[in-house]
């Protein structure tokens, strides 16, 4: 009989790319997926620890679990991601009916101990990090499927340290990929039909830093948008500090990359930005946006802002509304600072009440879903650049893509536009999609 698994995904994309290999390792070893637990005889949560809601939302999801794994304990139950890394075999403890741990850089081993647990040896645990050869070695390559758009992964890990964040913790150190291998698999997924391909790390523009004779990023976004075929490019995660003037260059020469990108600020104020080990002042953040600009004019910059961080006063808050007005953000991942176990904030004080940073976050909210709003709403009338990525969930002959702004655009359209760049009027506006008129091409 066909064994099912069932997998679910939190957190970023690192997870979503670490999920595409465990897809594609289960099935090597027989299994299927399906869209339901009840259905599965394998159980699999890949899960993030960013902030406390996304570790409680794994204990609620594995609690759903339980009455599936009482009626039919032979049922595999596994964690893999962040929370995975960060708790190891206290995870086994607190949770008597799960069967596998395993961190972020054990992914690889889950086909053994799928079938350990199978041979009937439950409650494995495996955690820790790698060394540095080993890891090279296990790379996430390109695994087998459709679509248009891809993600690569070109580093892994991160050494910022960022007071706040857990992130180093639990994926390790830096670890740049060998840029003949990006540059490989590049052009075996153009080849393939893939037209874009988004470069990822938690830390893009530091890549090659650490490998003597390595390219550096901005060398490797040049070479990546020179593959013939690649309609498209864009990178992230990137940090402001690291954010180099030969990077800049790249958004004004290369025409392939895209005019989007996701710049995480996490605070105005000087003060609080040291505080959290960001590495750059609020007018070094300024220069770089301003550089941008100057190189890309049409460029929309996305970011990420924690509010509530421990010593952060209305004044500096205020520094952050003003910034992130001044900049004129397309769109901002907003958060309220959760403390972290292990991270160096978790030691500060923090005398803040809840209530005040909940309501210095809904002003944040306000004031970014306004300058959202207003962004995507110049939008309209014009004539934008669509890469089309498939069938549009609006319903029959509708078919979506996404600007160059990352900004998703649905349109009425045939199935054979997949692939292809086409131009479209916008005519819609919504908070998170635009809808358009196709224009003949
Ligand atoms: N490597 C990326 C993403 C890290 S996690 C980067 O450096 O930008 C994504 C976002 O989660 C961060 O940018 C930050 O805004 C937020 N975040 C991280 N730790 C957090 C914490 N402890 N509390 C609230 N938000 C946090
Ligand atoms: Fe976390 Fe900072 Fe590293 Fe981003 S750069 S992953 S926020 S430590
Ligand atoms: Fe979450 Fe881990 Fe990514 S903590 S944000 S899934 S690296």
């Amino acid at each position: 009989m066909q064994k099912c698994f069932y997998l679910e995904t939190f957190g970023c994309q690192m997870n979503v790319v670490d999920s595409e290999r465990i897809v594609s390792m289960l099935v090597e070893i027989g299994y299927q997926r399906v869209n339901s637990a009840e259905a599965a005889d394998l159980v699999l949560l890949n899960t993030c620890s960013v902030r406390d809601k996304a570790e409680r939302k794994v204990y609620g999801h594995l609690g759903r679990f339980k009455p599936i794994k009482d009626a039919r304990p032979e049922l595999i139950i596994g964690v893999g991601g962040c929370v995975a890394e960060q708790e190891g075999e206290k995870m086994l403890a607190e949770v008597p009916y799960l069967d596998l741990v395993f961190g972020t850089h054990n992914v690889h081993r889950l086909p053994e101990l799928v079938q350990q647990a199978e041979a009937g040896h439950r409650r494995l645990s495996v955690t820790g990090f790698l060394d540095r050869e080993t890891r090279l070695n296990l790379f996430p390559q390109r695994s087998e499927l459709d679509g248009v758009t891809r993600f690569v992964t070109v580093m892994q890990g991160c050494d910022n340290f960022c007071s706040y964040c857990i992130v180093p913790h639990v994926r390790g150190r830096e670890i740049s990929r060998p840029s003949k291998d990006i540059l490989a698999e590049v052009e075996l997924l153009v080849a393939q039909g893939v037209r874009e391909v988004t470069l990822l790390g938690q830390n893009v523009n530091s890549y090659g830093n650490k490998e003597p004779g390595e390219l550096n990023f901005a060398q490797l976004v040049r070479k990546v948008a020179a593959i013939r075929g690649l309609s498209r490019l864009r990178f992230t995660t990137s940090h402001p500090k690291d954010l180099s003037d030969e990077l800049i260059a790249c958004f004004a020469e290369l025409e392939n990359l895209c005019h989007h990108l996701h710049l995480p600020v996490q605070c105005g104020s000087n003060e609080i930005l040291k505080q959290m080990n960001r590495g750059y002042t609020r007018e070094e953040y300024l220069e770089t946006v301003k550089k941008l600009k100057l190189a890309c004019p049409d460029i929309r910059l996305t970011t990420d802002v924690i509010v509530g961080f421990p010593g952060e006063t209305e004044e500096d808050f205020q520094q952050t509304l003003d910034l992130v007005t001044e900049v004129g953000y397309a769109d901002a991942f907003t958060f309220l600072y959760s403390r972290r176990s292990g991270t160096a904030a978790a030691e500060l004080e923090d005398k803040v009440g809840a209530r005040v940073k909940q309501q210095q976050f809904d002003r944040l909210l306000a004031l970014q879903q306004e300058n959202s709003r207003r962004i995507w709403a110049s939008d309209l009338g014009r004539s934008v650049s669509v890469l089309v990525e498939g069938e549009s969930r609006q319903g029959e002959g509708q078919m979506f893509g996404r600007s160059t702004w990352n900004r998703i655009v649905n349109f009425a359209g045939s199935p054979e536009l997949l692939g292809q760049t086409v131009t479209v009027k916008i005519t819609k506006v919504f908070r998170n999609s635009s809808l358009g008129e196709l224009l003949p091409g």
